[in-house]
């Protein structure tokens, strides 16, 4: 498939009427698009901002069915809050889930609870939501899951996860540590794949580079001024970035191959770590103690 088909390309002739999607981080960039696109085919779209008035704002704007939500995924409690809504709206199954929302190379080192803010924000919160709404995944219909990923999983450092510097108190570098939360997405995918019922799959994903609100701190600092440069002739536009979450959260591609991860809207290669089926146990473990799971 070309990798600069947009995401409304991508799902010409989906019909998802009747279908609930879940995509986290519908006030900007990717999420935003993608959420659009997903409510044009039909579906009823719970998006998430991190605050329900930004979540109102950006639903407003969506063409078709959605429902506007709080998700801060740094507060464990805000996510639970917003699991605690979603079951008050007496929905059977969710039959699409994109955990979407994300942040990037913070300049210096922030913390959630003693956690680096990236694995806090981009895995930790995402690992929470997904898990508390697991009983709404693929219970009544099959239900797809994706994960937005980065091809930058491949910056994690040597050994995946540094489980010994979760903290990022020790030799803290802006995109190691995006790249190992972005590594822990993809180890969670492929674990989360094994506990969803059966004809139902999570796949990480890879959007490809799009100038959005995620660059924000790429204006900062001689190497990220650098790459951001560099990067340039390889970007595509949000509507071509969004395409790959919709191929993987509607496409009958995909049925057959779960657990891979994607790129441009076909199968592509991950990192030696993100293979790494016991990295990818521990890190499910010790995930769940962090959220108190
Ligand atoms: N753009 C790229 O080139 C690229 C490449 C590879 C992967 N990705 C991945 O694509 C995803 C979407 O990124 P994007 O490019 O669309 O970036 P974006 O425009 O900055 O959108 C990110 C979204 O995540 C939300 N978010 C950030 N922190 C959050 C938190 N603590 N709780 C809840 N929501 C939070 C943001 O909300 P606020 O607006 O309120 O901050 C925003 O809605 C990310 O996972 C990113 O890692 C992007």
């Amino acid at each position: 498939m070309a990798k600069k088909y947009t995401a409304e390309q991508i799902t010409e002739g989906a019909n998802l009427n009747g279908k609930i999607a879940l995509v986290t981080g519908i006030n900007s960039g990717i999420g935003a698009e993608t959420a659009r696109v997903l409510a044009l085919r039909g579906a009823t779209v719970l998006g998430t901002a991190r605050t329900l008035e930004k979540a109102k704002v950006a639903c407003a704007g969506i063409n078709g069915h959605s429902i506007a939500l709080a998700c801060e995924l740094t507060d464990l409690n805000n996510i639970r809050e917003c699991v605690d809504q979603i079951q008050r709206l007496d929905i059977q199954n969710i039959d699409i889930l994109v955990a979407n929302a994300g942040i990037m190379a913070l300049p210096t080192l922030e913390q959630v609870n003693g956690i680096e803010k990236q694995f806090a924000t981009n895995h930790l919160g995402h690992f929470l939501l997904v898990n508390l709404l697991l009983p709404l995944l693929g219970g009544t219909s099959p239900t797809r899951v994706a994960i937005v990923s980065s091809a930058a999983h491949a910056q994690a450092p040597k050994m995946g996860i540094d489980f010994t510097n979760l903290s990022g108190e020790h030799n803290y570098s802006p995109w190691r540590a995006y790249g190992q939360s972005k590594l822990a997405n993809i180890l969670f995918a492929n674990q989360l794949n094994q506990r969803l019922p059966e004809h139902s799959s999570a796949h990480a994903l890879h959007p490809g580079i799009i100038a959005t609100n995620l660059g924000r701190n790429m204006t900062q600092g001689v190497f990220s001024a650098f790459l951001a440069q560099i990067m340039r002739p390889f970007m595509v536009s949000v509507e071509q970035g969004a395409a790959t979450s919709c191929y993987v959260a509607t496409h009958e591609d995909i049925v057959a191959s779960s657990g891979d991860y994607f790129a441009h809207c076909r199968i592509a290669k991950t990192s030696r770590a993100a293979q790494d089926t016991a990295l990818a146990e521990k890190l499910w473990s010790i995930s769940e103690e962090l959220v108190g799971l």
